[in-house]
Formats: C-alpha cells, sequence, structure tokens
C-alpha cells in the first residue's frame, strides 16, 4: 500500500533531483487574477512566468497544488472525479523541450512507481488550422517504447490544453491513460472516450501559444512546458483500488459517513454516489472555508454555499437526519491538517461555518422538496417534461436551492430544465429589487426623528431574528418606517406561525435586553459582503458602503440612521403578521 505521503514526497524527490526547484502551492482563490474564482490546475498562478517574467527559482519548478473545478461536478460520484483535488506537478519556463518531459514522466510512472507500461496508452495532438500535429511528440513516444496502437491522435477538443481562463498561454497536450482492465465501451472506445475504463493519470502540454482576446493562437517566445498529473487517480491506480474513494486521501472520511449513515454499506449504486458526492463536497468546502471564504450568493461564497447545501441534500437522501456536516469536516480536517496546517489553524471557523450553512439550509429543505415533488407531481400529470424557469426561481428565492440542485433533482426523475428561462426571471427579479430600492432610498429615509430611528435599528433586528428562526433564505423585500410602526416584507414560503413569531420577538427583545452597541463603518462593497453584512442582493449600491453593526448580532448596509445603543429601544412587539403575495411575508411592529 502507498500512502498519499509517499506519493508526493516521491513525485517532488524525482524531480528535485532533476534541476526542479520545489516551490509552495499557491491558494485556491488566486491572488493576482480575479477572472476566475478558484486555482484550477498547477500552471494557473505561474502564469506570469509562462508569458516569460523570470522566475525568482530558475527555469524548472514542480510543486504540489491545490485544486478546485466545478466544471465537472455532476460526474462526482463516479470513481474518479473530484471537485477538489492535488495536482502534483512539473514545469520547464523555457527550458528543456517534450522529450524529456515525456521520459521523465514515463521514468518516474515506471521505473520508481512500477506502473505497467503495457497498460498505458497516450494521445497526442492530430493538427489543425491554428497548429501543426505534433510529430515530435509522437516520435518521442514511439523511441520511448510505446506501440503505434497505443498511441491515439485526436483534435483540438481532446488534446489541447487552456487557457484557463478567457486568454492566456496554452498548446496542444499528451495525456496518459491508465487501463483499468475494466470492459471496453464498445467498438469505439478509447482514451477519452469517458467510460472509466481508461483513466488520465498525466497530461503533458506543450504551453507554446498565447490565445489572445480576439481567439487568435499567436506562438509564444518561450516555449514552455507544463505537466499536471492527479495525486488522486494516481493513487487509486497504484493500489488497484476500484475508485478514489478507497484511497488513504478518503478512507476515513468515507468511514465516518457511513457511521452516520447507518443501514447499508453503500452496495446500491445511487446510495453509494451520494456517499462519494458528500464525501467529496465536504472535503472541498473544508479547503475552500480553509482559504478565506464563507458561504453567501456571489463568487466563491456561492460555490462554498452550493458545496455544502448539495452534501447536505446528499446527506438528506441517504436517510442521515441529524446534522452530519460537523463530524464529517472535522475528519477531513483530521486526514489533512498535516500537510495542509492551515486546516487545524482555522479548525473552528471551518466547523462552525459548516454547522451554520447546514442548520439554515436545512430548515428549508425538507420544505422546498415537498414543494418540488407536488409541482413535480402536476407537471407529470399535464404530460410536461421541462421544469419552468419561474419554478427553479422560486426554489432558489424561497428555499435556497441552487439551481443547479434544482436541475439535478428535475435530471434524477427524467425531466429537463428551462435554464435560460430561470435565467431570464432571475434577470428580472434583480431589475425589480433595484427599483424598489431606489424608492426606498429616495422615501424612507427622510423623516430622521427619535421615533424612526428607533425603528430603523429594530428592523435590523427584526430581519436578522426572522432569518435565525425561519432560515438563511429570508431577504428583506420591502420596509416602511413611519413614527408609529415598522412594516417590514419579507421572502419566506409560508406565513410564519404564532409561535415562530413569538420565538421572533423574544429573540428581538433578547438583544435590546443586551445593550449591545450600534457602530458604523464605511466599507468597500464587496469587503462590507465578504464579511457577511446583510445588503439587498442586486441592488447598486455605490463602491463604499455605511455597514450597521450591531453588537455582535446584526451587520447590514444601510443609510442609517440608527441609535447607539439597543437600550434605546424599549419593547419590541410584533402587532401585525400577513401574506401580501406569493412567498412574501410581512410584519408590523411597534417599539413600546
Ligand atoms: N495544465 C494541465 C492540466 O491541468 C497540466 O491538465
Amino acid at each position: 500500500m502507498l500512502t498519499s505521503n509517499e506519493l508526493r514526497r516521491s513525485f517532488l524527490d524525482f524531480f528535485a533531483a532533476r534541476g526542479h526547484a520545489v516551490i509552495p502551492s499557491a491558494p485556491l482563490v488566486p491572488e493576482h487574477d480575479p477572472t476566475v474564482l478558484f486555482t484550477t490546475a498547477g500552471m494557473h498562478p505561474l502564469v506570469p512566468y509562462l508569458l516569460g517574467e523570470p522566475h525568482p527559482k530558475g527555469r524548472r519548478l514542480t510543486d504540489v497544488q491545490l485544486c478546485l473545478r466545478t466544471d465537472d461536478i455532476d460526474e462526482v460520484g463516479d470513481a474518479t472525479h473530484n471537485t477538489l483535488f492535488e495536482m502534483l506537478g512539473f514545469w520547464s519556463l523555457g527550458d528543456y523541450g517534450k522529450q524529456d518531459s515525456l521520459r521523465w514522466t514515463l521514468a518516474w510512472f515506471t521505473d520508481v512507481l512500477g506502473l505497467a507500461q503495457d497498460r498505458m496508452a497516450v494521445t497526442v495532438f492530430a493538427g489543425d488550422a491554428d497548429a501543426s500535429p505534433d510529430d515530435e511528440a509522437v516520435r518521442t513516444w514511439r523511441d520511448l517504447g510505446m506501440p503505434d496502437a497505443r498511441i491515439h491522435r485526436l483534435p483540438k477538443a481532446d488534446n489541447w490544453w487552456g487557457p484557463a481562463g478567457q486568454t492566456g498561454p496554452c498548446g496542444p497536450d499528451s495525456e496518459i491513460f491508465y487501463d483499468t482492465l475494466r470492459q471496453p465501451c464498445g467498438p469505439a472506445c478509447r482514451p477519452g472516450c469517458g467510460c472509466g475504463k481508461w483513466v488520465e493519470i498525466g497530461n503533458n502540454v506543450f504551453m507554446e501559444y498565447h490565445k489572445t482576446a480576439d481567439g487568435a493562437f499567436k506562438q509564444l517566445a518561450q516555449r514552455n512546458i507544463d505537466v499536471g498529473l492527479g495525486l488522486e487517480r494516481l493513487l487509486m491506480v497504484l493500489n488497484d483500488a476500484s475508485d478514489v474513494y478507497h484511497t488513504d486521501l478518503f478512507t476515513p472520511i468515507v468511514a465516518c459517513i457511513n457511521v452516520v449513515a447507518t443501514g447499508s454499506e453503500g452496495s446500491d449504486v445511487n446510495d453509494q454516489r451520494l456517499r462519494r458526492i458528500l464525501a467529496d463536497h465536504v472535503r472541498a468546502a473544508v479547503f475552500v472555508i480553509a482559504d478565506g471564504v464563507q458561504p453567501g450568493n456571489t463568487e466563491q461564497g456561492y460555490i462554498c454555499r452550493r458545496l455544502i447545501r448539495r452534501a447536505v441534500r446528499s446527506g438528506h437522501a441517504l436517510g442521515i437526519t441529524g446534522t452530519m456536516l460537523r463530524v464529517v469536516g472535522q475528519v477531513v480536517i483530521t486526514t489533512y491538517r498535516e500537510v495542509y496546517p492551515q486546516l487545524g489553524a482555522h479548525e473552528d471557523t471551518i466547523l462552525a461555518t459548516l454547522a451554520r450553512e447546514e442548520d439554515r439550509f436545512r430548515q428549508t429543505l425538507v420544505r422546498g422538496l415537498r414543494e418540488f415533488d407536488r409541482q413535480v407531481g402536476e407537471l407529470v400529470d399535464r404530460g410536461e417534461t421541462v421544469l419552468p424557469g419561474t419554478l427553479i426561481f422560486r426554489l432558489f428565492d424561497t428555499y435556497g436551492f441552487p439551481p443547479s440542485l434544482t436541475a439535478e433533482l428535475a435530471r434524477e426523475r427524467g425531466l429537463g430544465a428551462d435554464m435560460a428561462a430561470y435565467a431570464a426571471r432571475f434577470a428580472q427579479h434583480q431589475a425589480q429589487s433595484r427599483q424598489a430600492n431606489a424608492a426606498k432610498f429616495a422615501g424612507g429615509l427622510a423623516d430622521h426623528s427619535a421615533a424612526t430611528t428607533r425603528l430603523h435599528t429594530a428592523t435590523h433586528l427584526l430581519h436578522q431574528a426572522l432569518r435565525d428562526v425561519l432560515g438563511d433564505h429570508v431577504h428583506q423585500m420591502g420596509s416602511n418606517i413611519t413614527p408609529e410602526r415598522l412594516r417590514f416584507d419579507f421572502a419566506h414560503p409560508s406565513q410564519p406561525t404564532p409561535a415562530e413569531i413569538a420565538q421572533v420577538e423574544a429573540i428581538v427583545n433578547q438583544q435590546i435586553g443586551r445593550d449591545l452597541p450600534v457602530t458604523m463603518t464605511l466599507l468597500p462593497l464587496n469587503d462590507a459582503l465578504a464579511q457577511g453584512a446583510l445588503a439587498f442582493f442586486g441592488e447598486r449600491y455605490p463602491d463604499t458602503v455605511k455597514v450597521y453593526r450591531i453588537g455582535d448580532y446584526s451587520l447590514e448596509v444601510c443609510g442609517g440612521p440608527h441609535v447607539r445603543a439597543t437600550h434605546e429601544l424599549g419593547g419590541f412587539q410584533i402587532i401585525k403578521v400577513a401574506t401580501i403575495g406569493q412567498g412574501v411575508q410581512r410584519i408590523r411592529a411597534v417599539l413600546a
């Protein structure tokens, strides 16, 4: 049994011995590139050097880079696809060429790791209008003893890598596949066909081109080599494991899931898929949160939220009734903390974030699934086969279902999902809330009397208390304050029960009783959102916004004005609750 630690070590030692400087893994959230959300390949942090800037460590580099890709997220659950993975990489920055890189890759595989060359096959670029066929790679593979029948010439769709974003370094590549010895999927089965017989274990990219904004491929002055090998998959084939989840990177995590999800050991195929999704997504979320990301509605935060919510949904489908992400997350941290100390350093934040997001989503998941089933039942009765965009939007807006999750639920029932109509509905929603806000900012804040000021602050407490009691999907749809009362409209599927209202009222009064200080900071909008400040999604705020903090309880972007401390509010009382539209509730409240 080869361990993941031994494999990383073996790789770095082999390439260090061939003149490569070992560099550290860059953060998962790119430091200098706002065009991509996560580092998706080992080459990504090295783009400036691939374009010609000298690297302080020289022309030969090697590392193990944490990467995250969501384009294969639907594949997760099979034997080999993960969202987060570790890429073993080595680079020639205008130094040696493809003969050396292919020879060394093969030598490490066969001489050091003992993989059988006769179970390998390779692909090379067949050539097109942008670049000629890669005859040099074919010759090199032949010289290395690869039979012609195992050298597949494929077009750009298969054998061209990059750029990572819209523009940047890219080039033809040569992929190495390993035969799992499973039955071929048919006469056309070949490396890269995707059936699972052939597992890609490495990719040599001959990064000699620069794709420009107009779509042209320009020859780079510096001819680079960019090699990436997937740690999880290599570990799997080296240990003759059936899938990546049977390697030491996953076995403790899967064991934990099996304990939490008592019952069958994942024999059922769908059950096994759900367990794998749970393992993969919690692992990825742990690393993403360790890098400073919090679940949210935009960018990295949204991916983080999607991973967590999909994990929660998988656990729910497995029949897990209690909370689970905290224990699974804890095992992820234990498994990886030695190699990735950032996990230990942020342990408390990671676990608290997982638990909080799970709690919030659980509250609406069951209701949302019920609504989904009811709507799908009616749809099927009508003989329809595609989920309309309005329903996808409602599940997102009211129950916090990421649209991709809804599409997946639809697929599981053999239905399509009209994502284009969803996108149109979403855009319409954004336009509406912008209008609503323009009106609110124009009219709502004109009265700065002591009474309205107190009610403004009470509104923030109410907003947060509603989220605490009803779930994180609650958000402000409208607010109107007179000296006598506040009126607050918010998104929630059903009218809150008297018990829920009593709880909300009690929380607000409790926070008032704590005499929390109210403070205001001016912050760039993105920083405010990153800190978790509530704000109208899609609102056109100025670059710098006022953020009001009420002790440790509420954080909200707002024009003000507010009291200085919550004792100024006195007693809070909800006097009326009403449903004013589909999924919109209204509360009127007063201060005594
Ligand atoms: N950049 C190449 C890849 O990601 C090595 O496959």
